[in-house]
């Protein structure tokens, strides 16, 4: 990327990240989802964004097919267009962090190098990735939004899994298997790992 953004000072916040945590009582992370288009990323971060909120937690999910209806509406299918989805949400999750607020990011991010320059862009253990482990056949026969079935026709080019690649995170933090856990199973596991890494105390989701 070229950067063109030159003759610009960085100006310091005179409240910190830290100030903001304090504040909202409890700590920022950016919680990664990655996985096959129906393989239940944005299900499930959502699910854990509401259990979240209501026990008075700030929240935030960055949802792939809404951030490409605005922020991303000018980005397609492409390999470059996606490193650059990617890169934009990766800066966003970065200022959303800033803010204090535990962010859900919900996109495909097919390519390893991206999730790792997204990592590599905040504090260590600040980036948690998910992987919704999920079989495309799975995926396919869900077909929610019926997307599957308009790449098999060809009516969709580089599609995910079908003759575009999607690359598996080799150390996820976590690894849902959507197929086989309930919704409310991955969603208190997910909470678990937060606890686990002490970003938030103990709360039990499946009664
Ligand atoms: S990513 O690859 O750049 O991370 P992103 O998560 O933003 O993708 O968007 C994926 C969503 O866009 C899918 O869930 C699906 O609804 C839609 N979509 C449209 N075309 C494609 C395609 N060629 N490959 C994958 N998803 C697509």
């Amino acid at each position: 990327m070229t950067i063109k953004s030159t003759n610009t000072v960085w100006h310091h916040a005179t409240i910190s990240r830290q100030d903001r945590e304090r504040l909202h009582n409890h700590k920022s992370v950016i919680l990664w989802f990655t996985g096959l288009s129906g393989s239940g990323k944005s299900t499930l971060a959502h699910a854990v964004e509401e259990h979240l909120h209501k026990i008075g937690i700030s929240t935030f999910v960055l949802d792939g097919d809404n951030v490409r209806h605005g922020l991303c509406s000018d980005l397609g299918f492409s390999d470059s267009d996606r490193v650059e989805n990617i890169r934009r949400i990766g800066e966003l999750a970065k200022l959303m962090i800033e803010a204090g607020v535990i962010t859900l990011t919900a996109f495909i991010s097919p390519f390893k190098s991206d999730r790792d320059n997204a990592r590599k862009r905040v504090p260590h253990g600040d980036f948690l990735e998910i992987y919704c482990l999920c079989p495309i056949e799975t995926c396919e026969q869900r077909d929610v939004k019926g997307l599957y079935k308009k790449a098999r026709a060809g009516e969709i080019p580089f599609f995910t899994g079908i003759d575009s690649p999607y690359e598996a995170p080799e150390q996820p933090a976590l690894v849902v298997n959507t197929h086989e856990e309930s919704l409310a199973e991955s969603v208190q596991r997910v909470i678990d790992l937060l606890v686990q890494r002490g970003v938030i105390k103990n709360i039990d989701v499946i009664a």
